[in-house]
């Protein structure tokens, strides 16, 4: 197994998912790209079948949520897998939270670390964000991106995450076993929520999100709420019981934990 990953290792990895490595789907590796969701779209333009990947070493224009950058040095794993539900899935698919639960397994298998989930798209160890997810939706092809950070950089991260980024140390696992049993468990899941299952997705992402039952406090573009996260819905949107009694459910905005003083 190399150390860093190449076109064969992300071959040997997707043959672990039968959505990826059977039949038309294409699979490319780039040592260096500009946004691995950017190039899934540019196939899906060229007719990729679903189930095509775009695996990078590093971008040069990693995207996060809400037009953030992603920051992609070498030693991170940067994958986009395309995806073309049709309008019955799509209505089911929680597919941030889906991809956040395949991330969480594949650390807990080729790590013994553990994992927790922030809604809506992050992936923390010790309260430190090593992996986000940014589902994108054009037309009727969906594009699931996954970051994850596995080797730190000597420095550390640049921007923002600086500060707030964990890594798989101190003894991080080879990025092709990462990338073999998260396409696996993608598989897995995506197969299962196809077949009418997406109650067991609904409730392991729930069982790994800590901030479920407590006080938050959710930041949205105009206001900021408070009140009890009580749940998720089919699509990944979180419930909350605001404090004038209301409930309300939300598809995007940064939430934190009100802890008592
Ligand atoms: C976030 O937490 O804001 C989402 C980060 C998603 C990053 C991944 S890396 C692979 C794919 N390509 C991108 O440009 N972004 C996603």
């Amino acid at each position: 197994m190399s150390a860093t990953l190449d076109l064969e290792a992300v071959h040997r990895a997707a043959a672990w998912c039968s959505l990826v490595g059977q039949g038309d789907a294409v699979v490319e590796y780039h040592e260096s790209t500009g946004s691995t969701n950017d190039r899934a779209f540019e196939l899906a333009n060229e007719d990729a079948p679903e189930g095509s990947i775009v695996v990078a070493g590093r971008q040069e224009a990693g995207r996060g949520r809400l037009g953030k950058t992603w920051a992609s040095p070498s030693g991170g794993l940067y994958v986009s897998i395309l995806l073309r539900p049709d309008t019955a899935m799509l209505r089911r698919l929680p597919v941030t939270l889906l991809g956040g639960v395949a991330v969480a397994e594949a650390i807990e298998e080729t790590t013994p670390l553990t994992t927790e989930l922030k809604w809506p798209n992050d992936v923390h160890i010790d309260g430190k964000k090593v992996a986000g997810i940014l589902g994108e939706l054009k037309r009727d092809v969906l594009v699931l991106g996954i970051g994850i950070n596995i080797v730190e950089p000597k420095g550390g991260l640049e921007g923002d995450a600086k500060d707030s980024a964990a890594f798989l140390s101190p003894d991080p696992p080879k990025a092709e076993a990462v990338l073999a049993e998260l396409l696996k468990r993608f598989e897995d899941h995506y197969q299962s929520v196809r077949a009418g299952g997406g109650v067991g997705i609904l409730s392991s992402a729930s069982a790994r999100m800590p901030m479920l039952g407590k006080k938050i406090r959710i930041a949205l573009a105009n206001r900021t709420l408070t009140g009890i996260a009580s749940g998720l819905t089919q699509t990944g949107a979180l419930v909350v019981e605001l404090e004038d009694g209301t409930r309300d459910v939300f598809v995007a905005g940064e939430v934190e934990e009100v802890r008592r003083k």
